[in-house]
């Protein structure tokens, strides 16, 4: 049973309560898969999307997601509206609330803002990023993703290459594996892992082969050069020569290593092309789970009851 009013982190999530978006997403998977994939669940529900960072992956499919359960969307472009005019985000949300929206998927580049709203707001709030602090929805499309392949996720290893130091998304997905029993290393420059990942039950290593070698995911992350004082490494060629995945640094892993990356992707920085496009890549899986992730989070949120018969 789902009863919290806002979905901000990963960190205050319950085990059972990851389990139960994930059984839910299943059947919202089953959904995607028909010819028709709209069902009639949310009708007469309104949510907005109020995104104050770019966004391809998560806009979009909140919004196909709010569609399929036929609910109705609107969404707040920061660059057309009152907040132009020196509207305060409090005070936009507000005035949206007053329509009757019911719930607010928010993005903002600050850590906090989502948790900040859904204080002041009667309607619900789902963080869908914020600042350096989580990416909940991320991770759960992630943690979903490998349980469609691997059937489990405990006693998996999972190996987070890149900008750890930047990535909300590898702050959700710390806490979500550790909470569904998989064990974590981190590895990338050392200007590029926080100080304190250790108080998140995470190892740490700084040579990509030993992060590797053993890993049952490499889970590669974006090099968030815009969040980015400079110098934080020498040149991108050569953070792609240390802690770039390419096809060759793959011959040390297992031969069913699988590789995530929560896009958008730098080829040939991060991760090279034929990585990329492999067969051993999920990246196109996450992006299509994560329309059935936030089919099951709406579901759940706006009243949908685990037990019911969504069809
Ligand atoms: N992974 C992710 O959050 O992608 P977008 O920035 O395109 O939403």
């Amino acid at each position: 049973m789902w009863d919290r009013k806002d979905l901000i982190g990963i960190e205050e999530l319950k085990k059972e309560e990851i389990e139960l978006i994930i059984e839910t997403a299943k059947s919202m998977k089953d959904i995607l898969n028909r010819s028709i994939k709209k069902v009639p669940t949310l009708r007469g529900r309104t949510i907005c999307t109020l995104f104050y960072e770019p966004s391809t992956r998560t806009r979009s499919s909140f919004e196909l997601a709010a569609k399929y359960l036929s609910a109705d969307t609107i969404s707040i472009a920061t660059s057309t509206s009152s907040i132009q005019k020196g509207e305060t985000l409090l005070d936009t949300v507000k005035t949206i609330e007053a329509m009757g929206v019911e719930l607010f998927i928010i993005r903002h580049s600050s850590s906090g803002v989502p948790l900040f709203i859904a204080k002041n707001i009667r309607s619900k709030v789902i963080n869908a990023g914020d600042g350096m602090h989580e990416h909940p929805t991320q991770a759960l499309l992630d943690v979903f993703t490998v349980y469609e392949k691997k059937n489990r996720v405990d006693g998996l290893k999972i190996a987070i290459v890149g900008d750890i130091f930047h990535s909300r998304v590898a702050r959700s997905n710390i806490y979500a594996w550790n909470k569904l029993g998989s064990s974590i290393i981190v590895c990338g420059p050392p200007t590029l892992i926080p100080k304190d990942i250790q108080y998140l039950n995470a190892k740490v290593t700084y040579n990509l082969d030993e992060a590797i070698e053993d890993a049952d995911i490499v889970y590669v992350l974006r090099l968030q050069l815009e969040r980015q004082k400079k110098g934080l490494f020498p040149s991108l060629r050569e953070y792609h020569a240390l802690f770039g995945v390419t096809e060759e640094r793959l011959k040390k892993a297992k031969k069913d290593v699988l590789i995530m990356h929560p896009g958008p992707m730098n080829r040939g920085v991060e991760i090279s092309s034929e990585v990329a496009d492999s067969t051993l890549s999920l990246i196109n899986e996450q992006v299509t789970n994560g329309v059935a992730v936030r089919m099951a989070l709406l579901y759940l949120m706006l009243g949908g009851r685990s037990d019911e018969n969504i069809n």
